[in-house]
């Protein structure tokens, strides 16, 4: 099936922010979504460059407008590239197949007496591009609630478009077509609004000679709307265009709410004069808000530099971030701190460990060859029934232009696998005589999550399906793949690979050496039962020594309760082997062992640190090696 998804024609008076990236990404992950699926997928975006803004802004910097347009679009360009938007097209409203379309219409419109000349009087907005009558005014400003700023008076000859004729047949069919505006909110908006009566619309000027020129009358130029929102059929080269015939009309448009009423007004009386099919969605998502509550804009000076942001966390991390932050119905808020935050709790801490630590157990016990599995249990039927779930509860969202919500379906599934890697506690079957098949068992599922996730997670982060096809020795594979369980051949190689997400530490990120003195925020809440789970132990150093070739590791032999254990510990810089000989350290007992430079460290020992000083904590009183510490 076809599948034709557009987002806006950005503006290209500045580079693109977070905002304008939003949507491009969340058009990027459904595209990717119904490839995944098999299905013809054509996907558009493009920018606005006839706005008077951007004749105003190039004037301001004292270069022509095209010139300046043209660098802005490269900058544009390079970030989807960044960004890994997958676009098919990519259309610039100063390109030459734009112009015709779009004078071909005008005239079109003109000779059927849906467009008429007469004269123009009252405000315009040249951020919004708009026309508003006095009556519309706030205070005499810009009436939409995101500007505010000042408009102009103009009195001159205009062409008009004759909205007020087809605004029964717009409303009968939004009415007839539930569907065609969503969210529902922005439904019910747009509805209030038809029924509130349209105006005819101006749809040229002739006080700059920036745009498209009216072929019929050159002193005109069309007004930049009219001139934009053709860019969707424009690009399938209407009318006649092979592309147009094939991928017309629209499954989406998706765009911001700011701009839903062009779309879902004007637009579809445009097409209606045309006889022109209507596009089957237009999609209005809310705004990034920054945290201090404003919409992310260029405008307002809250934008950070893209480039940069991806510089520091990777483009799939900014993906997911944004595309999970967005729910339905809302707006978002964006901050770097919320970004550092999902990056390290969820694609750090529950996808990448999931998958380095299940992958280094393959690697460990079965030397990186996938088992064949022995029989399931009802905990593997569990988990086989819940991927099937979430894989039909994404494709729904995902159907429903929610990312946000695809997101979430699949971090359930993401959290299952973590638990399931504690219940099943492979280093314990490991070390069990007959339980050989169980072990294998697990290990060849951990393999069949990793290979599911892949597929789930391609659509959002695309750079990294390659890294996780290289980990499990198997390419992405269709969607439906995600549905079946077995399809990994036993005696595939994997490998362990460095961690897919490396934590970052914002405080050291963002001004260097002040905000790293600061104190680390005190961490999410435990309940005691958790907190008793941990086992700390005085022991007593018995030995120690610095590890070979390194710096900062020293290795420690330690006696507690009778028993003698090595901890490898990162205190060199701060401690002499022998400052440590003989005294009496605190230690977690119970934790996981871990190899550090092929050592086997049993256990960790508790240091305090602030900035550059870090102390061991010692005892120096009678408590022997073993006693208990809570
Ligand atoms: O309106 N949060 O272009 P534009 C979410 N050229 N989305 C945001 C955003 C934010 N803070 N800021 C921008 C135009 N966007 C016209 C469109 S289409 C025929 C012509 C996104 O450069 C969002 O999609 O002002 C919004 O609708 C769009 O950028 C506006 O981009
Ligand atoms: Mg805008």
């Amino acid at each position: 099936m076809k599948y034709y998804i557009t987002t806006p024609i950005f503006y290209p008076n500045s580079s693109p922010h977070i905002g304008t990236a939003y949507t491009t990404i969340a058009a990027d992950a459904l595209a990717r979504f119904q490839r995944l699926k098999g299905n013809d997928v054509y996907f558009l975006t493009g920018t606005d460059e006839n706005a008077q803004k951007i004749v105003r802004t190039a004037e301001s910097k004292g270069i022509n407008p095209k010139e300046y347009v043209d660098g802005v679009v490269e900058r544009f360009q390079e970030l989807w590239k960044l960004l890994n938007i997958s676009y098919d097209d990519f259309i610039r409203t100063t390109e030459e197949r734009h112009h015709k379309v779009v004078q071909g219409i005008f005239t079109r419109l003109y000779e059927q007496g849906d467009i008429y000349k007469s004269e123009y009087e009252g405000w315009y907005c040249t951020p919004c591009e708009t026309f508003w009558t006095e009556n519309k005014l706030v205070d005499g400003k810009c009436p939409n609630p995101d500007c505010g700023r000042e408009v102009e008076l103009l009195k001159e000859e205009s062409y008009f478009f004759r909205m007020s004729k087809y605004q029964d047949r717009l409303l009968d069919h939004i009415r007839k077509h539930p569907e065609f505006i969503q969210p529902v909110s922005r439904r019910n908006e747009m509805i209030r609004f038809v029924e509130s009566g349209l105006e005819d619309l101006c749809v040229s000027r002739t006080t700059f000679q920036w745009g498209i020129q009216v072929p019929f009358d050159p002193k005109h130029v069309v007004y930049v709307w009219l001139d934009a929102l053709i860019n969707y059929i424009a690009a399938l080269g209407y009318p006649e265009g092979e592309k147009y015939g094939h991928y017309w009309p629209a499954e989406v448009h998706l765009m911001g709410k700011d701009i839903v009423r062009f779309h879902a007004v004007i637009w579809p009386i445009i097409l209606l004069a045309l006889d022109v099919p209507l596009p089957k969605v237009v999609y209005g998502h809310g705004w990034f808000l920054s945290k201090e509550g404003g919409k992310i804009s260029k405008s307002r000076g809250n934008v950070q530099d893209s480039f940069e942001l991806i510089r520091r966390y990777g483009s799939d991390a900014i993906r997911y971030f944004l595309l999970r932050e967005m729910q339905v119905g809302t707006d978002g808020t964006y901050s770097e701190d919320a970004l550092v935050e999902r990056l390290n709790s969820d694609l750090a801490n529950d996808l990448g460990n999931f998958v380095s630590r299940s992958l280094a157990m393959l690697v460990k016990y079965r030397g990186g060859i996938v088992p064949e599995p022995g029989p399931d249990t009802p905990l593997e039927q569990e988990l086989r029934a819940l991927s099937l779930e979430v894989k039909n509860e994404v494709e729904a969202r995902m159907e429903a232009f929610d990312p946000a919500g695809a997101l979430e379906q699949i971090w359930r599934f993401v959290a299952r696998c973590n638990k399931y890697v504690d219940e099943t506690a492979p280093w314990s079957l490991a070390k069990q005589v007959g339980q050989e098949q169980r072990l294998n068992t697990v290990l060849y599922y951990f393999v069949e999550e990793i290979r599911i996730l892949n597929i789930l997670c391609a659509p959002f982060m695309p750079g990294l399906s390659p890294k996780i096809s290289r980990l499990i020795g198997r390419n992405t594979g269709a969607w439906e793949e995600a549905g079946r369980w077995g399809l990994t051949a036993p005696g595939t190689k994997v490998e362990k690979g460095e961690p897919l997400f490396p934590r970052v530490d914002i405080l050291q990120l963002i001004d260097g050496e002040d905000k790293a003195m600061e104190f680390e925020p005190i961490k999410e809440e435990v309940s005691i039962e958790d907190f008793a789970k941990l086992d700390f132990r005085v022991a007593k150093v018995v030995k120690a020594e610095k590890v070979e070739k390194t710096d900062k590791l020293l290795k420690l032999e330690m006696e507690i309760a009778g028993e003698v254990r090595t901890v490898v510990s990162g205190i060199a810089q701060h401690y002499a082997p022998e400052d440590l000989i003989g005294r009496k350290v605190v230690v977690v007992a119970n934790l996981k062992p871990a190899k550090l430079r092929g050592i086997m460290s049993q256990g960790m020992i508790l240091a305090a640190s602030h900035g550059d000083t870090l102390e061991v904590l010692m005892l120096d009183k009678n408590l022997p090696g073993g006693a208990r510490v809570k």
